[in-house]
């Protein structure tokens, strides 16, 4: 699956399924480039507003294919194809990357590539980077894919065979993490504030009920509820009650959520006997559960994988990189394809 020696294969991702717009250039598995415009729009609101998202990828996309092309020191007519993301993701949002896409595909009549968004996000552990030898996984490998829509584990038997064998019920750990941010008075999206004020706090200051689920799946609603139940009734007898807490509060939350992630991925390690593990999307940034699953090394000889910071949250080298590995297979796309907001595997 690997191409001739002599004969370099240049990628373009693109990547427009939520607030990114982002664009990366790819050389075979290695990244040249990977650019992303952010949308500060969103934090006034307290959360994505589709309308406004899909305007912005309307004005972000061609700068910011140009700055990915510039900095790769690449000209359009070197791209061998273009991949974009599919789905799942805003629809509206994805439009915008998805008739990019095709126009760049026929104005330069190159190959079309679709790309599924948690697909890519698990294959991000394969980009490699100019000058750096860091392993990436051997399959079959478990992937726990952590994001803002997602939460799932997938038993990962190649690049595009992944069986997704638990599942969240409801709502996704990021959301998890954004409402309980949210509820505290932080902005959006709260993850990475939670992230950083749990560093100076106690994990064990507060303790919230866990989830009845069987099997691999996971439902964090309940704990939406509990949490925003549990400061109200706090603030009846404390109103500078969050204030005095805030570390306690964010650090205990922070380690409630790793601990349901981490019960259920060993729970799959155990099922499956791979101890290959990987964690994937926006959540997979969180330090706590990278130290959780990076511990297991030590305690049960796994062998883990924990992305880059920049390939956790919406990036276009994850999309670049499964474009490649699409190329390879001559997995085209035609000019009818459509985006889905939902996942095609639900
Ligand atoms: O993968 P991603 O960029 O977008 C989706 O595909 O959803 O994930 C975004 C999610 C948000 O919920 C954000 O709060 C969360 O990832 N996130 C974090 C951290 N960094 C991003 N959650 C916890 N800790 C972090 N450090
Ligand atoms: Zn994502």
């Amino acid at each position: 699956m690997f191409p001739m020696a002599g004969k370099d294969i240049f990628i373009l991702g693109i990547e427009s399924s939520c607030d990114d717009t982002s664009a990366a250039v790819i050389r075979n598995d290695q990244l040249l480039s990977n650019i992303i415009a952010n949308q500060d729009v969103h934090t006034y609101y307290g959360g994505v507003v589709p309308e406004l998202a899909s305007r912005s990828h309307q004005q972000n996309i061609i700068p910011v294919i140009h700055a990915a092309l510039d900095k790769a020191n690449i000209k359009k007519n070197q791209i061998h194809a273009v991949s974009f993301t599919r789905g799942p993701g805003l629809l509206g949002s994805l439009l915008v990357g998805t008739s990019f896409a095709k126009a760049f595909s026929l104005g330069l009549s190159i190959p079309l590539i679709e790309v599924d968004h948690l697909e890519a996000h698990v294959l991000a552990h394969f980009i490699r980077e100019p000058g750096s030898s860091s392993a990436v996984p051997s399959f079959p490998f478990l992937c726990l894919t952590v994001s803002g829509g997602h939460t799932q584990i997938g038993l990962i038997r190649d690049y595009f065979d992944m069986e997704i064998i638990g599942r969240t019920i409801d709502d996704a750990a990021g959301e998890a993490f954004d409402k309980a941010a949210k509820i505290l008075g932080l902005p959006y999206p709260g993850g990475p504030y939670i992230d950083r004020l749990a560093k100076t706090g106690n994990p064990s200051a507060f303790r919230f009920p866990k989830p009845r689920i069987s099997g691999l799946d996971f439902s964090f609603s309940g704990l939406k509820t509990s949490f925003l139940y549990f400061v109200r009734d706090r603030l009846k007898e404390n109103p500078g009650f969050v204030e005095e807490n805030m570390a306690d509060l964010c650090a205990s939350m922070q380690q409630h959520i790793v601990d349901i992630l981490m019960d259920n991925l060993m729970k799959a390690v155990r099922q499956t006997k791979i101890t290959d593990v990987a964690i994937a999307g926006g959540v997979s940034a969180n330090s706590s559960l990278r130290q959780a699953v990076t511990d297991q090394t030590l305690t049960r000889g796994w062998q883990v994988f924990v992305p880059k910071f920049e390939y956790t949250t919406d990036n276009a080298a994850m999309i670049a990189i499964s474009g490649y590995f699409k190329y390879l297979n001559h997995d085209y796309s035609g000019y009818t394809v459509a985006p889905y907001s939902r996942s095609l595997r639900s």
